[in-house]
């Protein structure tokens, strides 16, 4: 299977077992690391609205929580034309990409868009934003 299909597998079966019963909107993340691990994630709602979390943070703490640091491709699948994290997210992606880190997005039918982090958020607010970080 070839590395984004394992991807995609992975985010996809995540995505099962998202927790989303006010939305109805389940939604499933998966990073390749810099080791080449794969950690994934999924929405998790709350019943107080603004304590719910995106599929891609839930993923991004699994590869915290896995001792990595480094996202070389994120995966995003739901059941809509073409998904793409939100701006939350992108800020969160931020952290631990690079320009070049790969986003995919996908359908319950297979990777429908790839575009570069720098695509989807050319400015964004950086470590050296902060003088005396
Ligand atoms: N959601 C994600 O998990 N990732 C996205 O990229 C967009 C939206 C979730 C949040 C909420 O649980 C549901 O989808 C509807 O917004």
């Amino acid at each position: 299977m070839s590395r984004k299909d394992n991807l995609y597998k992975i985010a996809y079966e995540c995505r099962m077992h998202a927790y989303a019963p006010y939305s109805g909107f389940k939604v499933g993340a998966a990073i390749l690391s810099e080791n080449n691990k794969i950690f994934c994630g999924c929405n998790v709602e709350n019943v107080s609205y603004p304590c719910g979390i995106c599929a891609e943070a839930g993923a991004i703490s699994a590869l915290i929580a896995g001792g990595e640091h480094k996202i070389k491709e994120i995966l995003i699948v739901a059941d809509t034309d073409c998904i793409l994290p939100c701006g939350n997210c992108l800020q969160k992606i931020a952290e631990f990409a690079d320009e070049e880190t790969l986003i995919h997005s996908a359908n319950l039918q297979g990777i429908v868009k790839t575009s570069t982090f720098v695509q989807l958020f050319p400015c964004h607010f950086k470590k050296g934003d902060i003088k005396n970080a």
